[in-house]
């Protein structure tokens, strides 16, 4: 399994257009702080990718990976489709930046397929320019993406019933957020991406114990940021993502793994912005990395 770390940033990015806190601040005056919104991309066993969330900076986070470049024919294109964890702007704007492709396929749970059809109208708007075929994520099992039994298989576990703000009054279904697991039956690996935590129920635990590699939502360092910061009144639990830190928090949930742990989904208030932050030492002691813009995780 070859993964592509695309982006590791909360909703925003950072910086964030109109923000000028110390983390927005500081990645413009040091552009090596920037970090695009929070996506992978993973390659399926016979050479073909899917993101994993579209983003605002889709186009962006293609240009910048030449394995991910068109080509050789003038409008051929290696990304066969995108694969969703939640139905959040920030995981799902980029959708309709794809509309130039001949067709591609978007698998998402229920809740957030209804989402994208029945509020965003993401169906009606596109078909007149690509087209658009509608995956489910399978929540148990496995979908093989290419279709073959020995290509990369796909699970979406739900984790909690969070939905976008647009969607605010839709029914409840513990689906609208998942942890995606990618299983390569080729090699045996696994990989855990959940990059919105409101909660860590037990089938999270126990997929984070079988897996070779766990990447989390990492959105804040502890549950008063949010509140310390300014820019909620709610605190991370709150909105919808477990703290790094503290009691509850997932630091003490990922320590005793033995899969390779990262932190993505980070806000432009999170300390660990700072490559300075002593919060940086805090995690490398409990073998815990924060994810970069560019690694390449080969589990
Ligand atoms: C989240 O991660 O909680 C959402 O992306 C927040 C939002 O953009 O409204
Ligand atoms: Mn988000
Ligand atoms: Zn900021």
């Amino acid at each position: 399994m070859l993964l592509l770390v695309l982006g590791t940033a909360a909703g925003g990015g950072i910086p964030q257009w109109n923000c000028a806190c110390p983390g927005c601040s500081g990645a413009r005056a040091h552009p090596h702080r920037r970090r695009r919104h929070a996506s992978l991309a993973v390659r399926t066993g016979e050479g073909r990718w899917y993101v994993v969330n579209a983003t605002p900076d889709i186009g962006d986070q293609i240009e910048e990976r030449p394995e991910l470049h068109p080509g050789p024919g003038p409008r051929q294109t290696h990304l066969a489709g995108v694969i969703l964890t939640d139905a959040e702007l920030d995981h799902t704007l980029g959708i309709a930046r794809l509309r130039e492709a001949d067709g591609f396929q978007v698998l998402a749970t229920a809740p957030v397929r209804q989402a994208l059809l029945d509020r965003r109208r993401l169906g009606e708007v596109l078909a007149p320019y690509t087209d658009v075929t509608w995956r489910e994520l399978p929540e148990r099992g496995a979908e093989s993406l290419d279709g073959t039994s020995s290509g990369l298989q796909v699970s979406g576990i739900p984790v909690s019933g969070k939905r976008p703000r647009y969607a605010a009054d839709a029914p409840d279904d513990d689906a609208w957020v998942v942890a995606l697991r990618l299983y390569d039956p080729s090699s045996g690996a696994s990989v855990l991406y959940a990059p919105a935590l409101a909660a860590w129920p037990d089938r999270l635990q126990q997929a984070a114990a079988e897996a070779d590699c766990v990447i989390v939502d990492g959105t804040f360092w502890d549950d008063e940021e949010p509140r310390r910061t300014g820019i909620s009144s709610r605190t991370a639990t709150g909105m919808g993502h477990l703290p790094i830190d503290g009691p509850g928090g997932t630091a003490e949930r990922l320590a005793p793994l033995s899969a390779r742990c990262l932190y993505t989904h980070l806000n432009n208030t999170n300390p660990l912005v700072d490559p300075a932050a002593p919060q940086h030492k805090r995690l490398a002691r409990l073998g815990i990395e924060v994810a970069h813009d560019g690694m390449v995780i080969e589990p």
